[in-house]
């Protein structure tokens, strides 16, 4: 299959465009478009085929459900059984945005989207290119991120070409998604809302909507057979570069040493080194590649950057990879959660110079 690159306003999508991605949407076609966390993979949600060919092209196991993605909040009622009140509290702060929230689906969802589960997941996406291509072609749009499974998300097109060029009919090129790191995912069936997966939208947020909001425990350990996430996608440590990962923890000094010492042992070995550095600390190290995250006080810059520094990595052949890490708060808990799926949950700690 030949793939088509188009390259698009991201402010103002041109019509004619938005109306080609549409089509081959309602024709059962798959197409990649940004959006304002990563690049989707988009395919009729109400389409089993469309969606059979979603897992395929990205190597998806079945049992990993999909999220569907709609343009304006009427759209919500048909593909849901009901929408419990912290919904509509969170959908009334946080829709459009970086937020997908969790309902019991209706008859018209099939299982295939779902991964066979009852519930359906649901985000109103911000970015204008998403709104206007699902609008225009009047469906739910069934969206995981536009990577191969197990690769980090994309967070530009030409993360989607590398993985899926040959692969689906179209990717809209609309620049760089602007959070870089996956929506949040609550769950809002239960009495108390449940964050699945952590993302822009923090716990903090949605506290200050709807009161008392609560965290997956399996969110930043490895999961296990006592500990499995509830969104069945999370389970899957593996979500990284080849290269191996270490994460290593301690005050800054220490961490820098550490770091030099490990690379040190590892070039013995004859490995190519990298490290993921902030910029106050990038100067610090010697390794075969020094990549900085951004400024360590500004955490979204630091989310925004974090897959694309992970595919380049890979594009450098890197073989290992030491990152420094944040707090596991805020705007932090997302970052540590990727960071720590790349790593496996590896981390050593730096110690202090005596
Ligand atoms: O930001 C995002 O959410 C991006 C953009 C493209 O919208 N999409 C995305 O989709 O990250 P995906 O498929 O890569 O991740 C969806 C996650 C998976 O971990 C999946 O298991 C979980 O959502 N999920 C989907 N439906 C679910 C359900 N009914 N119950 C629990 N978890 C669900
Ligand atoms: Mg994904």
């Amino acid at each position: 299959m030949k793939t088509k690159l188009i390259r698009i306003n991201p402010e103002n999508p041109e019509p004619l465009l938005v109306e080609e991605a549409a089509r081959i949407l309602k024709e059962g076609g798959l197409v990649a478009f940004p959006t304002e966390t990563v690049y989707g993979l988009g395919g009729n949600g109400l389409d089993s085929e469309a969606c059979k060919n979603i897992y395929i092209a990205k190597g998806r196991p079945s049992d990993n459900p999909l999220i569907l993605h709609i343009s304006q909040i009427s759209e919500l009622r048909p593909i849901v059984r009901e929408i419990p009140l912290a919904a509509q509290k969170l959908m009334d702060a946080f829709w459009p945005g970086p937020l997908t929230m969790i309902f019991p689906k209706s008859q018209i969802v099939p299982l295939t989207t779902t991964g066979g589960l009852d519930t359906v997941a649901v985000r109103f996406p911000s970015h204008p290119v998403a709104k206007a291509i699902i609008r225009a072609t009047g469906l739910p749009i069934a969206g995981p991120s536009a990577n191969s499974s197990g690769k980090p998300s994309p967070t530009r097109a030409s993360h989607v070409e590398f993985d899926l060029s040959g692969k689906i009919d179209m990717i809209v090129d609309g620049g760089a998604a602007e959070w870089g790191l996956e929506s949040t995912i609550v769950d809002v069936t239960g009495e108390v809302p449940v964050i699945l997966r952590p993302g822009a939208i923090t716990k903090e947020m949605m506290e200050s909507v709807v009161g008392e909001v609560m965290i997956d425990p399996a969110i930043l350990t490895k999961p296990s057979d006592d500990l499995k996430p509830k969104a069945p996608g999370m389970k899957y440590t593996h979500y990284s570069p080849k290269a191996k990962v270490t994460l290593v923890k301690g005050n800054t000094e220490a961490v820098i040493s550490k770091i030099n010492e490990l690379c040190v042992d590892e070039r013995v070995q004859g490995k190519k080194t990298g490290v993921m550095a902030t910029e106050k600390t990038k100067g610090c190290y010697h390794a075969d590649v020094i990549l900085s995250l951004g400024d360590r006080d500004k955490l979204e810059e630091i989310g925004a950057n974090l897959f694309k520094l992970l595919r380049k990595f890979d594009y450098l052949g890197v073989d290992t990879v030491f990152s420094e890490v944040f707090p596991e708060e805020g705007e932090g808990l997302a970052i540590m959660n990727r960071l720590n799926k790349a790593a496996g949950y590896y981390r050593v700690e730096a110690e202090e110079a005596k």
